[in-house]
C-alpha cells in the first residue's frame, strides 16, 4: 500500500494556516499533494467525510518505563497507547532503570523503538549522573546518540549551580533542559494542599513548591540564554511568572498535561490514588488560569505524561504511586475544551502537533505541507466511547477516565505513510 488517498477530510494544519475540506494523496511515504479533488487509481482510499486529518500528535512527555519496569510499559506497549491516542512522535523520559544518562540507554530505546517500527521514540537524557542531582551528565555524547533535550523527570533538579551550568552547557550543543519544577523540600506530601487535604488529613503538597522553582529557572534562563522548557505545569501563579519572562524576552516554553486542565484536587474523592499525580491536581482558580494561559499562548503545547503504574501500586493514597496514563484520552480530553469554547480546534491541533516539534526543532511533522513524511492522524469529533479493558493499549490502567464516557475518536493514525493504528 505505498499510495494512500484521503478524501474530502476537514483539512486542518495551523502550520500553514489551513482549515478546509480536501483531499490529501501519500506517496512513498511523503505527503504529495493537498487538494480539492484529487484522483489515484491505485491508491487505498480512505473516505473521510465528516471526519478531521491534521498533522499526528508529537508527545514531548511520556513514561514508557523501558528498561527496567516493563511490568508496568514497555516500549511496544507505549507506542501501541502512542498510535492509538494519534501520537506518531513521542519524547520518553529517563527515569528509566538504569536511567537514560548514558549514551548506550538512549541508544537501546532509540534501536528498540525502530525495530518496532510503528512511531518514533525519542529519548530524553538525564541531567544528572543517576538522576541523582550531584553531577552532570556528558550533554555532548547523549545528544549525539539521539537525546533530543535533558531532564531528571521524575525528580526536580534542585541544585541551581547545576541548573545554571546545564542551561550554558546543553545551549551549547544546540539543546535544551526540561525540569519537573516541584521544590522537593517543599512538596513532600501526597495531593495538593488545600480543601480536599483538609478534609481528609492527608499530607499535601504546598503550590508554592511548584512557583518556587517555576521562578528559579525563568531567571537563570533569563540570564544564561539557556532554553528551559517547564514540564506540567499546574499552578495560578506558575503562570504569571512565565508569562512574565516571556514578555521579558527569556527563552521559556512550558506543557501543561489535560488532566490539569480538567480536574482539580476534588477528583481525589472520587478516583483516589487514580487522582493522585506529581504535580498534584490543584484548585479550580489555578486550573482557570491555566485555560487562560493556553487561551493567550502563554501554554505552549500539551503533554501527557504518560505515567503508567500497576494496580497494586495505586492502593492507598498515602502508599501510591503519582501518576496517570494519559496518551489514549488526551483526544477526547482535549476536544472537551474545545466544545467548551475554551480554544478552537485548529488551536487543539497546534498544541497537539506543530507546536511541541517546534519546540524540539523537530522536522518532518507537525505539518501538512507538501513533501513533508505522511505523519497524520484523523478523528472524529463526535464518536462516543470508553478506556477499558478491550480498548486500552497500556499495561497499565491507572486513570481517572477508565471506564468513563469520552467523546472523540482517533480512526487511523499514519507513521511515515502506513496505517499504523486504524479503528472504523
Ligand atoms: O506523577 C508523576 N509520575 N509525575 C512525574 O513527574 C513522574 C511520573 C512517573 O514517572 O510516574
Amino acid at each position: 500500500m505505498s499510495k494512500i488517498l484521503i478524501k474530502r477530510a476537514r483539512l486542518i494544519d495551523p502550520s500553514q494556516n489551513l482549515d478546509k475540506l480536501g483531499d490529501v494523496l501519500i506517496e512513498k511515504g511523503r505527503i504529495k499533494a493537498i487538494g480539492d479533488d484529487l484522483f489515484e487509481l491505485e491508491a487505498y482510499v480512505i473516505e473521510a467525510k465528516g471526519i478531521v486529518a491534521c498533522p499526528s500528535f508529537v508527545d514531548l512527555h511520556v513514561h514508557f518505563r523501558d528498561p527496567g519496569q516493563e511490568y508496568k510499559e514497555d516500549l511496544e506497549s507505549g507506542m501501541r497507547c502512542a498510535v492509538a491516542g494519534g501520537y506518531t512522535t513521542v519524547v520518553c523520559m529517563p527515569n528509566t532503570n538504569p536511567p537514560i544518562d548514558s549514551p548506550e540507554v538512549a541508544q537501546y530505546i532509540i534501536r528498540k523503538a525502530e525495530d518496532i517500527g510503528i512511531c518514533r521514540v525519542l529519548p530524553t537524557g538525564a541531567i544528572t549522573k543517576g538522576r541523582k542531582g550531584k553531577e552532570l551528565v556528558d550533554f555532548y555524547s547523549l545528544k549525539k546518540a539521539g537525546c533530543v533535550a535533558f531532564t531528571d523527570d521524575g525528580s526536580p533538579l534542585m541544585d541551581s549551580k547545576l541548573m545554571q551550568r546545564a542551561l550554558e552547557l546543553t545551549a551549547q550543543v544546540g539543546s535544551l533542559v526540561m525540569n519537573h519544577c516541584e521544590d522537593d523540600r517543599l512538596a513532600y506530601g501526597h495531593i495538593n494542599e488545600g480543601y480536599v487535604s483538609s478534609l481528609i488529613g492527608l499530607s499535601s503538597r504546598h503550590v508554592s513548591a511548584e512557583d518556587v522553582l517555576i521562578a528559579r529557572d525563568c531567571i537563570l534562563a533569563y540570564y544564561t540564554g539557556g532554553h528551559v522548557h517547564l514540564q506540567h505545569i499546574s499552578s495560578r501563579l506558575a503562570v504569571d511568572i512565565i508569562r512574565f519572562f516571556k514578555d521579558k524576552g527569556a527563552r521559556v516554553t512550558c506543557e501543561v498535561n489535560p488532566y490539569h486542565l480538567l480536574f482539580t484536587e476534588e477528583e481525589v474523592l472520587n478516583s483516589y490514588a487514580n487522582a493522585k499525580v506529581n504535580p498534584p491536581l490543584r484548585r479550580e482558580e489555578d486550573r482557570k488560569a491555566l485555560l487562560e494561559a493556553l487561551r493567550d499562548g502563554t501554554i505552549d503545547c500539551v503533554a501527557t505524561d504518560h505515567a503508567p503504574h500497576a494496580v497494586w501500586e495505586k492502593g492507598s493514597l498515602q502508599g501510591a504511586m503519582p501518576g496517570m496514563i494519559g496518551l489514549q484520552t488526551a483526544l477526547p480530553m482535549m476536544l472537551q475544551l474545545v466544545r467548551d469554547g475554551i480554544i478552537s480546534l485548529s488551536h487543539m491541533v497546534g498544541l497537539m502537533s506543530c507546536k511541541p516539534a517546534r519546540i524540539l526543532g523537530l522536522e518532518d511533522c507537525g505539518s501538512l505541507k507538501e513533501g513533508y513524511k505522511a505523519n497524520l492522524v484523523l478523528f472524529d469529533t463526535e464518536r462516543e466511547w470508553t478506556l477499558s479493558e478491550e480498548t486500552n493499549f497500556s499495561k497499565s490502567k491507572n486513570t481517572p477516565l477508565w471506564n468513563k464516557p469520552l467523546k472523540g475518536k482517533v480512526v487511523y493514525t499514519i507513521f511515515e505513510g502506513r496505517i499504523v493504528y486504524k479503528d472504523v
